[in-house]
């Protein structure tokens, strides 16, 4: 027979549910009507990311302020956040367009009415050309690139058929052997090739150094930049010298964006320095070699504790399947560890400190924004506790979304 202490002591376990009945249905039907008003992070179900709206804030302006005052334009990246609001926000602050890994991104940015934006990979296939060549016909400003002479006759055909101009970059090869064209006499011909197409108008080159991008040690990484990136520049010096219009010299990143404009850069496509990640917090920075500050984290992925039977360590509600990784950090408790426990579990560790109780959030960075976000449905986004909007994630599953 349960007695009248324990009653009162589980009751005093569990003021809040007594308070506040939980029910999630009517917080579901407030965020679908985007009535905010009274949720707490409490309310919300895990694992959930987590956006800090003051930081994020902080790291749009910074990066908006920078580009600005050094000269340099911005097409920022939205692999990272997959989000139109997000890319909204970056062109209000200045962004010329925004720039998109996949065609699918690309048709969420230009079906949003954003103009200006770039589809960074190579359109290759039937689908994907198709899809492009739809996209220019929808937005003039549209543009792509291409590495390779063979995609160069498709688009100029496909372009032809549609009766449209297709906006063209040369990919050139900047140190990253994933995509880019040979630099030097190659790059110009396939420029040269480019431009002198009836239905292509060529508008410069990209050359994106992802090896530069998250080299250690700020010194260190500007010289991998030059190394990577001085080669592009210098085929466009050429494509100039060949009486091309050369309107625009394309690539860089969050680790290089106050590194490249020196090598000649004319834009950048920084996109994690709206979140930040754990892979980017330790590349270091200017000041700091072991750290890099000059954007804060912005968003967590908040999970919850799920189970405490052994000393020292707990079992949280993400997992694999929420791209858990042993690189994670804790927020704010750099003494827990974080391991994989499997496909809807994860264990956090310590050895100091007073670790993490049952029912307990804990919030963490997550080692690469990319993969992290694709696997979320939305952001969250708090003022301290409390929830004051949410971002749908999208472009990342589903036919009309691959
Ligand atoms: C083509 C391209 N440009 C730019 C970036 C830079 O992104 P970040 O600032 O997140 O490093 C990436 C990232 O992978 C990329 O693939």
């Amino acid at each position: 027979m349960i007695s009248r202490r324990h009653l009162l002591a589980s009751a005093l376990a569990a003021p809040a549910f007594a308070a506040r009945p939980f029910r999630y249905a009517d917080i579901e039907a407030k965020i679908a009507k985007r009535d905010f008003t009274g949720i707490t992070k409490e309310d919300l179900p895990t694992p959930a990311m987590v956006v800090d709206l003051a930081a994020f804030e902080r790291n749009l302006k910074a990066m908006a302020s920078y580009t600005k005052a050094n000269g340099i334009d911005l097409r920022a990246h939205c692999k990272i956040h997959k989000s139109t609001h997000i890319a909204k926000r970056q062109v209000a602050l200045g962004s010329l367009g925004i720039t998109c890994a996949t065609v699918a991104e690309a048709e969420l940015m230009v079906g949003a009415g954003i103009p200006h934006v770039l589809y960074s990979s190579q359109a290759a296939g039937k689908n994907k050309i198709a899809r492009t060549i739809a996209l220019a016909a929808k937005d003039p400003t549209f543009m792509c690139v291409a590495d390779d002479p063979l995609t160069v006759d498709l688009l100029d055909e496909a372009a032809g058929a549609a009766k449209i101009k297709l906006n063209l970059l040369a990919d050139l090869h900047a140190g990253l052997t994933r995509a880019g064209h040979a630099t030097g006499a190659p790059g110009l011909a396939l420029a040269q090739n480019i431009d002198r197409r009836k239905n292509l108008k060529f508008m410069g080159v990209m050359g994106y150094s992802g090896t530069a991008s998250h080299t250690k040690g700020w010194e260190a990484r500007r010289a991998k930049s030059i190394t990577d990136v001085k080669p592009v520049v210098d085929t466009a010096e050429l494509c100039r010298k060949a009486g091309m219009n050369v309107a625009m010299i394309t690539g860089g990143s969050t680790g290089t964006y106050n590194i490249d404009k020196e090598i000649g850069l004319t834009e950048l496509q920084a996109g994690s320095y709206v979140f930040m990640d754990t892979l980017y917090m330790t590349v270091g920075g200017k000041s700091d070699p072991a750290l890099y500050t000059d954007f804060v984290p912005s968003m967590a992925v908040m999970t919850t504790v799920i189970s405490q039977n052994h000393k020292g360590q707990v079992t949280i509600d993400a997992g694999n399947k929420a791209m858990l990784k042993p690189t994670d950090r804790v927020v704010g408790r750099p003494e827990v560890i974080v391991e994989n426990q499997g496909a809807e579990y994860g264990i956090l560790k310590w050895t100091e400190g007073n670790g993490f109780k049952l029912g307990e959030r804990a919030e963490l960075y997550c080692s690469n924004l990319d993969t992290s976000t694709n696997v979320y449905d939305r952001y969250y986004v708090c003022e301290g506790d409390k929830l004051v909007d949410v971002w749908p994630i999208m472009g990342r599953a589903g036919a009309l979304q691959r």
